[in-house]
């Protein structure tokens, strides 16, 4: 009873109480390996390698190294493989214990390039392979990575290597409380021997049965002054220095009411960084799956160059450097340096470790509407039914956790939903889909068919003592399912079965929230590091950060089954992990109604892109707390040009579906998502290219201009693709906004208002208005028939908007498929090329491999930028001839671009097609 009291008082108090409560997470200091690594001193390495054991295979090149202080071996081995990537591999040689080494990001980098090793001397050696090479240094190990003669990347160029053997606990060595010093022969010199076999953190004992097992190293990206990535957290696009802050850390966690601009950890972790510089962009992975923590620094450095010599022989000035320091509670040194050389390259190389995200179905690119909660079936009929009202296209409409029985998930509310079928054969009826809310902690109660089948094999986290562990989340008392093991993966991934799953349909999705895990009175709000995860005999420690894309895979795994493989599925998570972009959407948790939440929601959410995480958002409004509707009109405008637009609100905020405002405010959110609809074929396409090659549909400027170094931190616009800039007004009270314009000419989307970058410009932005550019040279596909949801606007024809640049020329493309199943995979699809050059514009079919019956047709074409009336406009095709063809033009001015509206092509949109512009 007492104990219940104590667990009840605790999540009462994470709830309702600790509101932003930065003391409920550690900081480096609270956390003795990240301490430790922050104290190793450059310039001392001791590690080694040991040249006459060298060997080389057809895979690579291995040898050992020896930590010279501690007499430790260990083993480096270096794949070189496909596409200008280099893997490097550090382990103990001879572990009393197996290290571990995360099994479930990776679906690719097995691919060898042809190598050889040349210069093999005392010094070390050069592994060439394609058109890269590193240069090995042996005593103390560097490795210096090139892309051609540029030297990019450079590991352990500080000597910040520190390897961490697993060791036994000495007789009568003392638990090393916290304050005490300890002499430890095994230990280097004058290391903080605080919390090595066991650390408390607030009340709460982490075992640490095998002791310190950390692994870090730094890691440099020469000549570059910004660094991108590492997601998850609320700060600034390009990373800051971490000189008088705390490192950027790596730990899922449920943080509630996070803050902005800090390097604090919040739900999810990709541990990969991109490097930008006008010649070069590389990234590396730091393939590790345990609690990391990352600094940052810009060198030279008055302190360190000392310790940084070396980088070019005989040189006796470093270059410019953004040198990072990595480290991770335990596992392995296994890192990808990806060479690119440019934007596109780099993320098409992650992409083949981690893949790319799937082309999601289309209706999870239209408009969102969820709240905690939707409370019965008569809400969500009167909910669906005003959108219609009110004239709103909206796609799905989700159910948070009250509507199960009792947060069983798998179940429902027999009282407030007692026809979940009805329900959502309503919304279907409409075009729209359902999304209801499944997550991992499961709760303990043997009548509960799904905890008792997971109880009854075992299929549970376990405490470090080998009992079912007992966390307390939304349904109180909890288990956890064990993700690492196979069946409980199985099982769980069955229950989507519609026999399994009542009341769910092949029209149901999937929330999976709280997966970091979420864990109301574990440590860090999270589950214990020295539980245990019988699946692989591993300790949660491990394998922490990867714990919620294994529940997301599942997920998906399970919607793939029930329709055996036909329908794409669609699931949003809150947790992820490198490769989470495979199985599921992301969106960055429990922000706030306020102007900073909005504000950083597009470094956010671009940190995510540049990671492989694509398909993103941010809720619309915020989270917690009641969103004036100045704000929420704001948040509406941002969202509508970001990947994932759903509107979510906390349970005690105030009901704000768009027809609770005023007409005002009613009628921008309708044109704002009129606006997100018109241009769902753009987002589409943009989606299809994402799978093929990797390019993320929402990016950084500098990945369309890596030259131009002033959009290197540029934190508050975005690029659709590479043909639409996105300036929020992310401040209160602006009815102006300032635009940077990349090289080129942009045109107003909606005034047509001409600009030239690159420069700088304050823009009107009355309430009403989201400043968006089309850029000089694209060519884009809409829709401009807006219905109440994306399905209903599958035959619907097309527009093109054609903008020139200032050689009069455009480009763009136009994906096509039937918006949800696989058959794409099959050939069902189609690919077209647009293009616009000396007055003729040109439809082709890109692959002609892909064949798809659309009744879909070209309705429009408007041509931005043409300077003056054309005589004569004419369509040529296969099945139509030639043909004369209507038009309009509006004249242009100094300020506003000329338009030609062409009317009525009438061809049907899979044919290719030329129209002339005499
Ligand atoms: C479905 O829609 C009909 C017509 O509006 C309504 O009468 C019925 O109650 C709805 N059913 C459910 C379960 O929402
Ligand atoms: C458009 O410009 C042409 C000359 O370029 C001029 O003759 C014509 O009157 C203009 N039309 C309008 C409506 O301003």
């Amino acid at each position: 009873m007492a104990r219940l009291q104590r667990l009840l008082l605790s999540a009462a108090l994470v709830v309702l109480v600790c509101a932003v409560d930065r003391n409920n997470f550690k900081t480096c200091d609270q956390s003795s390996f990240c301490r430790r690594h922050r104290a190793v001193r450059p310039g001392e390495s001791p590690y080694v390698v040991l040249g006459s054991t060298l060997s080389i295979t057809d895979e690579g090149v291995f040898g050992d190294l020896l930590n010279e202080k501690t007499r430790v071996f260990f083993t480096l081995e270096l794949y070189p493989l496909k596409d200008a990537t280099l893997r490097i591999k550090i382990n103990e040689k001879n572990p009393i214990k197996q290290r571990f080494e995360e099994p479930y990001a990776l679906v690719g980098g097995s691919q060898t390039e042809q190598f050889e090793v040349v210069d093999r001397s005392e010094e070390g050696f050069t592994l060439k392979f394609g058109s890269s090479h590193a240069v090995v240094k042996a005593k103390p190990l560097k490795i210096d990575v090139y892309s051609g003669d540029t030297l990019v990347v450079s590991a352990n160029a500080r000597g910040l290597l520190k390897f961490e053997h697993y060791r036994n606990k000495l007789e009568g060595e003392p638990q090393a409380p916290e304050g005490e010093e300890e002499a430890n022969a095994v230990l280097e010199d004058e290391e903080d021997t605080n919390g090595l076999w066991e650390e408390t953190f607030k009340g709460h004992t982490d075992s640490k049965p095998h002791g310190p097992a950390s692994v870090g190293m730094d890691i440099s990206f020469v000549n570059s002054k910004h660094v991108y990535g590492i997601p998850e957290h609320a700060d600034s696009l390009s990373l800051k220095e971490t000189t008088s802050t705390e490192p950027y850390r790596l730990y899922n966690l449920d943080v509630f009411e996070y803050e902005v601009d800090n390097p604090m950890a919040l739900y999810g972790s990709v541990p990969v960084m991109v490097s930008h510089t006008p010649k070069h962009t590389s990234a590396i992975f730091w393939h590790n799956a345990a609690e990391t923590w990352v600094d940052i620094k810009k060198l030279p450095d008055r302190n360190v160059v000392s310790s940084i010599t070396g980088f070019f022989s005989g040189g006796d000035s470093d270059p410019p450097q953004m040198s990072t320091h990595w480290s991770s509670e335990s596992g392995i040194i296994d890192l990808f340096v990806m060479l690119g050389p440019r934007p596109l390259d780099v993320f098409r190389q992650y992409g083949l470790l981690t893949g790319n995200t799937n082309l999601p179905p289309l209706f999870s690119l239209g408009y969102h509407q969820c709240r905690w909660n939707y409370n019965d079936e008569e809400d969500v009929r009167q909910v669906n039914e005003n959108f219609d009202q009110h004239d709103l296209p909206m796609d799905v409409l989700w159910l948070d956790i009250e509507h199960t029985d009792g947060k069983r998930y798998f179940t429902w509310d027999t009282h407030k939903f007692s026809n979940p079928l009805e329900m959502t054969a309503n919304l279907t009826a409409r075009g729209r889909k359902l999304v209801t809310i499944i997550d991992p902690h499961i709760k303990r109660d043997s009548n509960y068919f799904f905890y008792k089948e997971n109880h009854d094999r075992d299929l549970f986290v376990h405490t470090k003592d080998g009992s079912e562990f007992d966390g307390w989340c939304w349904p109180g008392s909890s288990s956890y399912l064990d993700l690492t093991n196979p069946e409980a993966r199985n099982h769980y991934s069955d229950t989507y079965m519609l026999d399994r799953y009542k009341g769910s349909t092949l029209d149901t999705f999937t929330w999976n929230d709280m997966n970091e895990p979420s864990v109301f009175n574990g440590p860090e709000i999270t589950m214990q590091k020295d539980n245990v995860h019988p699946g692989l005999g591993v300790e949660h420690r491990e394998i922490h950060n990867v714990y919620g894309m294994l529940f997301h895979q599942s997920t998906y795994e399970g919607q793939l089954r029930r329709s055996e493989g036909r329908l794409r599925p669609f699931i949003l998570t809150r947790a992820f992990y490198a490769g989470s972009q495979r199985s599921a959407a992301v969106w960055t948790g429990d922000n706030t109604a306020d102007w900073n939440h909005l504000r950083i929601s597009e470094p956010m959410l671009l940190a995510h892109s540049v990671t492989g995480i694509t398909h993103i958002g941010a809720d619309v409004g915020g989270f917690f707390g009641n969103p004036d509707a100045y704000l929420l009109t704001r948040w509406y405008q941002a969202a509508a040009f970001q990947p994932f637009m759903r509107a979510h609100a906390h349970l005690d905020t105030k009901r704000r579906e768009p027809w609770l405002f005023d007409a005002e405010t009613l009628s921008i959110i309708r044109n704002t998502l009129r606006h997100r609809y018109q241009y769902l074929p753009l987002w589409y396409t943009l989606f299809y290219e994402n799978e093929l090659t990797g390019a993320p549909p929402m990016r950084p400027l500098w990945v369309e201009f890596p030259e131009d170094e002033t959009s290197f931190d540029v934190d508050y616009e975005h690029l659709v693709g590479s043909a639409l800039l996105v300036r929020p007004v992310v401040t209160e009270g602006s009815n102006t906004a300032s635009v940077y314009f990349p090289p080129g000419v942009w045109y107003d989307v909606i005034d047509l208002t001409k600009y030239t970058g690159p420069s700088s410009t304050t823009v009107s932005a009355p309430r009403d208005k989201i400043p968006v550019y089309q850029r000089g040279g694209s060519i884009i596909p809409r829709k401009d028939r807006v219905r109440r949801a994306s399905s209903l606007m599958r035959e619907d024809p097309y527009t093109l908007v054609v903008a020139l640049d200032a050689q009069d020329k455009a480009q763009g493309t136009l994906y096509i498929d039937d918006e949800h199943t696989f058959d794409y995979r099959q050939g069902k699809f189609l690919y077209m090329g647009l293009s616009y050059e000396k007055g003729v514009l040109t439809s082709h079919r890109l692959d002609p491999s892909g064949i798809y019956e659309t009744g879909s047709w070209l309705e429009r074409v408007i041509i931005i930028g043409l300077d003056k009336r054309p005589a004569k406009v004419t369509l040529n095709s296969a099945s139509q001839g030639t043909q004369v063809l209507e038009s309009s033009y509006e004249n242009g001015s100094s300020v506003h671009a000329g338009r030609l509206t062409i009317r009525k092509p009438g061809i049907s949109i899979k044919e290719d097609f030329t129209i002339t512009i005499q």
